[in-house]
């Protein structure tokens, strides 16, 4: 048991330094991009607990948060996505230049999705209905809508490195 614990803790060190030194020599648009994508899980990480009803409901912070997400999506992360900028430390897969249709209607879903959540927000928490608008439904189901345009991007046009 102890001996697990010591092995997964130096992963979990191993794998902080691995990130420190990839973006050690991130610059310009690659280290901007990587900075909004922070900045994004940042909102979303201090959302969560709100949203599995851990922490008491906030509408105004799920409508500050939502809106914070909203603005880093469609054009304000494709523009960040230059043709060229792929070279390493940068995470992004060649598939975004090859698919950028596809790429780009997976940033505009986000900021749809993000703006669904700021609409939502006074929904609070609640089950969702299988039909009708995402901004109708009760906010966590939105949220976890949103966090399902984030790895469904993920998945598709960024390296996985852990
Ligand atoms: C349209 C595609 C797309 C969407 C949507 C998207 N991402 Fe990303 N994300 C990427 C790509 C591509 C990278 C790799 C960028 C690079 O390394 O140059 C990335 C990288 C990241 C990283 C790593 C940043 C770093 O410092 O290396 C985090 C964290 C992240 N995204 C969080 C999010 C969160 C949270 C959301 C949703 C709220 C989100 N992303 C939505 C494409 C997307």
């Amino acid at each position: 048991m102890m001996e697990w614990k010591a092995i997964s803790a130096g992963c979990a060190l191993a794998l902080v330094a691995s990130v420190a030194l990839a973006h050690s020599g991130a610059k310009g648009v690659v280290k901007e991009r990587m900075t909004a994508m922070k900045d994004m899980a940042g909102t979303m990480k201090a959302m969560a607990p709100m949203m599995r009803g851990q922490a008491p409901y906030d509408a105004a912070a799920v409508r500050d948060g939502a809106a914070r997400i909203a603005a880093h999506g469609g054009d304000a992360m494709t523009r960040l996505f230059p043709e060229g900028s792929g070279h390493a430390p940068s995470e992004v897969k060649p598939e975004v230049w090859q698919d950028w249709q596809a790429f780009s209607e997976l940033a505009a879903e986000l900021e749809a999705r993000a703006t669904a959540l700021g609409l939502a927000a006074d929904n609070g928490l609640g089950t969702g209905t299988p039909a009708g608008p995402l901004a109708e439904q009760p906010a966590n189901e939105v949220f976890v809508q949103v966090g399902r345009s984030c790895s469904a991007c993920h998945s598709r046009f960024r390296i996985e490195t852990d």
